[in-house]
């Protein structure tokens, strides 16, 4: 018999959790490997906290298999899973030094005070918070106090490490730099990681994988370049980056492109990918960095590009680039983000908008809501 190891170090198989008549996870199938970190993303209320809380012990599925490391640990007690876990308010016992809030994972296990001691110096080391053993928890900064909770976290070694929207308390400067810290520090520990959160720049920053979630349901998983780039519908592509949707309908293909007729009547090619008929109802996906306006006035355009008419309808300066809402003939708006090059435009201005192929991504138009 083979000895081979299953790189997916945590499986979820089929996990349900009901409150009453809430589904709160429903049908979720997920795989985390073995040392990745992998980002739960999604609005609030879509199951996040509760699959986590699941794999923590907190909650008993209502059905399904939660595997870690080859066993099935539904029935495993808490303190027996050894997983490490922070949460959004750090939680540490104000009134415990520092050195007791990170020991206090060591308390359970037999482990002796001066393995103890040994242990919770290095976890500090590993933080970049040595030698503030003997400090209230008061006498550290937000920031200070969240490294304390990662401390805490990693000092038992765990198998599985749970971060559940951990720098949400954190004003945005530190939230970057907190960011950072935690990804660095996850890549040199190796330790299997689910991060949970509902920012899409976060996710994109740290994770191996991203795990985009809604309603309890799994709608994409891929690394952040396969769900920025290739989103699988309407929301995905909604809920990261500022997406514009162009609603139109296939009218034909070649081994490059799809041809697409939006409403204006123009038809733009998109960058084959899937499989699309004439006749289908589809939805045109275009960053909002991906456009460029130009002058009609002066605009020849380039070969091989998708160009349209539209209107300048609004703009807004946002520092490194600017912000234009343009009015398409049809009387749809597309929002245009622009790094500031050689000109800028003004309200009711006539512009030329080109996007490359390349740069449409079709997914099918859902019905209404
Ligand atoms: N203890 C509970 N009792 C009843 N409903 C709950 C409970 N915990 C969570 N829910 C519901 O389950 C859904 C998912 O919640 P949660 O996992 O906290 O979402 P998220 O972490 O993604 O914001 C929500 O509709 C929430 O109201
Ligand atoms: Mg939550």
């Amino acid at each position: 018999m083979g000895t081979e190891k299953d790189p997916q170090f945590v499986k979820f198989r089929g996990i349900v959790k009901k409150y009453g008549d809430v589904t709160a996870v429903a049908k979720m199938d997920l795989d985390i490997p073995e040392g990745a970190l992998v980002t739960l993303l999604g609005p609030s209320g879509c199951g996040k906290t509760t699959l986590l809380r699941m794999l923590a012990g907190l909650e008993e599925p209502t059905e399904g298999d939660i595997i870690v490391n080859g066993n099935r640990i539904n029935d495993t007690p808490i303190h027996k899973r050894n997983l490490g876990m922070i949460f959004q308010n750090y939680a540490l016992f104000p009134h415990k030094s520092i050195f007791d809030n990170v020991a206090f994972g060591l308390k359970y296990r037999s482990v002796s005070r001066d393995q103890i001691r040994e242990k919770v110096k290095h976890a500090l080391e590993v933080v970049r918070l040595p030698g503030v053993e003997n400090r209230k928890p008061a006498q550290l900064s937000g920031g200070q106090q969240q490294r304390i909770a990662l401390a805490r976290a990693i000092v038992i070694e765990p198998d599985v490490l749970l971060m559940d929207e951990p720098l949400s308390a954190l004003d945005e400067n530190l939230r970057e730099d907190m960011r950072r810290e935690i990804d660095n520090l996850q890549r040199m520990l190796g330790v299997t990681t689910i991060f949970v959160t509902h920012d899409q720049r976060e996710a994109l920053s740290m994770s191996d994988k991203i795990v985009v979630m809604r309603d309890g349901l799994k709608l994409q998983e891929g690394d952040p370049e396969t769900v920025y780039n290739k989103p699988a519908n309407h929301f995905v592509a909604d809920f990261l980056g500022h997406s514009n949707f162009l609603p139109g309908e296939v009218v034909g293909q070649d081994d490059e492109n799809v041809r697409v007729r939006i409403e204006t009547g123009d038809v733009l090619l998109a960058r084959h990918r899937g499989s699309w008929k004439q006749g289908d109802a589809v939805e045109l996906v275009v960053r909002a960095q991906r456009f460029e306006a130009h002058r009609q006035s002066h605009f020849q355009p380039t070969e091989g590009m998708n160009s349209f008419a539209g209107r300048i309808k609004d703009k807004s300066y946002m520092g490194g680039e600017v912000s234009y809402f343009i009015e398409l003939p049809s009387g749809r708006e597309i929002h245009v983000i622009s790094m500031m090059r050689t000109r800028t435009y003004d309200y009711g201005d006539e512009v030329s908008v080109q996007v490359a192929p390349y740069h449409c991504h079709l997914i099918g138009r859902e019905p209404e809501e």
